[in-house]
């Protein structure tokens, strides 16, 4: 069965999926214009997304958020990686569902601790005493979250980028009827 109304390639997943990598293959290998929401919105306040956090507060990034959000789903011929929080917002969801195929990277416990140890700008992972722990209870209170917004899951553990973004690229291309 094929969507050719979904026109956009939506990325969703737990901070450490590799998202921005991954979307950042897939917009090549699909002729498609990029749009990481964490960068652009550091673009647009000149801020680290760990500044945005603590000069704006949790609330206000998450209101711009969903105001890009709103914008990039008018928009076309897309590959938008969304920042792991998206989803918790309904409005989001539906926006982003309303126009592109919505691809969850799944990735399990261990890899996502093993990629976010050494990294320090996720302020929701920041000062945690047992990440493994922090992260264990997020990722159980979000995975309900990110299945029920998906059209569809790639499971990215074991895979290197280019082969997940080779997966995404195939089930947009069946899905949406590109290249078809
Ligand atoms: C967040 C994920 C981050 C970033 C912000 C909040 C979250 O993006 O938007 O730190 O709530 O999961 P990545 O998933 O790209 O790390």
């Amino acid at each position: 069965m094929t969507h050719s109304g979904l026109t956009n390639l939506v990325l969703i997943g737990f901070m450490g999926a590799g998202k921005s990598t991954i979307a950042r293959i897939c917009a090549r290998r699909l002729g498609m214009t990029l749009c990481d929401t964490d960068q652009i919105l550091e673009n647009k306040y000149q801020m680290s997304i760990t500044q945005l956090f603590s000069e704006l507060g949790e609330q206000e990034f998450r209101r711009q958020e969903c105001n890009l959000i709103q914008e990039l789903s008018t928009g076309s011929r897309q590959v938008i990686a969304t920042g792991g929080g998206v989803v918790l917002n309904p409005v989001n969801v539906a926006a982003l569902r309303a126009t592109g195929l919505v691809v969850l990277l799944n990735v399990d416990l261990d890899t996502i601790v093993e990629r976010v140890r050494h990294q320090t700008h996720r302020p929701l992972l920041a000062g945690a005493t047992d990440l493994r722990a922090h992260v264990e209870e997020m990722l159980k209170k979000r995975t309900p979250i990110y299945r029920e917004a998906a059209h569809c899951t790639v499971e990215v553990r074991g895979l290197s980028p280019v082969e997940s973004a080779a997966s995404v690229v195939n089930l947009f291309k069946t899905i949406s009827g590109e290249g078809k």
